[in-house]
């Protein structure tokens, strides 16, 4: 990898799997509206979970691989954030439970996305926020109708370059959901 790639990855990439901007727009959410969020499929680096959690009150950090959370945990250095081992379409927590639900690169791996979100909406808060981020090779308009059967609407969206999107086709978007009240 060229320097100039390590450096777009190091900045876009901080959170986890984002394209170009993704990373900002959930920093800038997270800034305005902080609370206790609820990152899903949270992966294997605990650095990028800890600098996500330093714009969370407090940052819940859920996976169904337990290999992935003892790797995440051992290189997470926050006091904010604590470890769940769980599958994303059952979440171990009470209705309106978090601020915010946070799933970035989840989607690739889910079958049914209208079950899933409906559990983001569920214990996610009315008036908090539900940010996926997913490769465009899964079309977003997919992603956007699952959300409305669940009971949630797009409220911000951006599609940005990516250079580790798997295949050609390098693009991913974010989707930024709200409860329908
Ligand atoms: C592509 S990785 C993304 C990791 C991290 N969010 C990032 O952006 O770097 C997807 C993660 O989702 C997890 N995952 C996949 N299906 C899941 C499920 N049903 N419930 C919970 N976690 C799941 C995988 O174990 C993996 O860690």
């Amino acid at each position: 990898m060229d320097y100039k790639q390590l450096l777009w990855e190091s900045h876009h990439y901080r959170f986890g799997l984002a394209g170009e901007g993704q990373a900002d727009a959930i920093e800038q959410l997270l800034r305005t509206h902080r609370g206790r969020v609820l990152n899903v499929g949270c992966g294997l680096d605990g650095r990028k979970i800890a600098r996500l959690a330093s714009h969370c009150q407090s940052h819940v950090a859920l996976d169904h691989g337990l290999g992935m959370l003892t790797a995440a945990r051992s290189t997470c250095n926050a006091d904010n954030v604590s470890f769940i081992a769980a599958d994303a379409h059952s979440l171990p927590f009470p209705s309106d439970s978090v601020d915010h639900v946070i799933a970035l690169g989840l989607f690739a791996y889910i079958n049914d996305p209208v079950h899933v979100l409906r559990e983001f909406r569920r214990v996610c808060r009315p008036h908090g926020y539900v940010m996926i981020t997913n490769s465009v090779s899964r079309p977003e308009g997919e992603h956007r109708a699952a959300g409305v059967e669940a009971g949630l609407t797009v409220v911000d969206e951006a599609e940005g370059y990516c250079p580790a999107a798997s295949g050609d086709i390098k693009r991913r978007y974010l989707l930024v959901f709200c409860e329908i009240l």
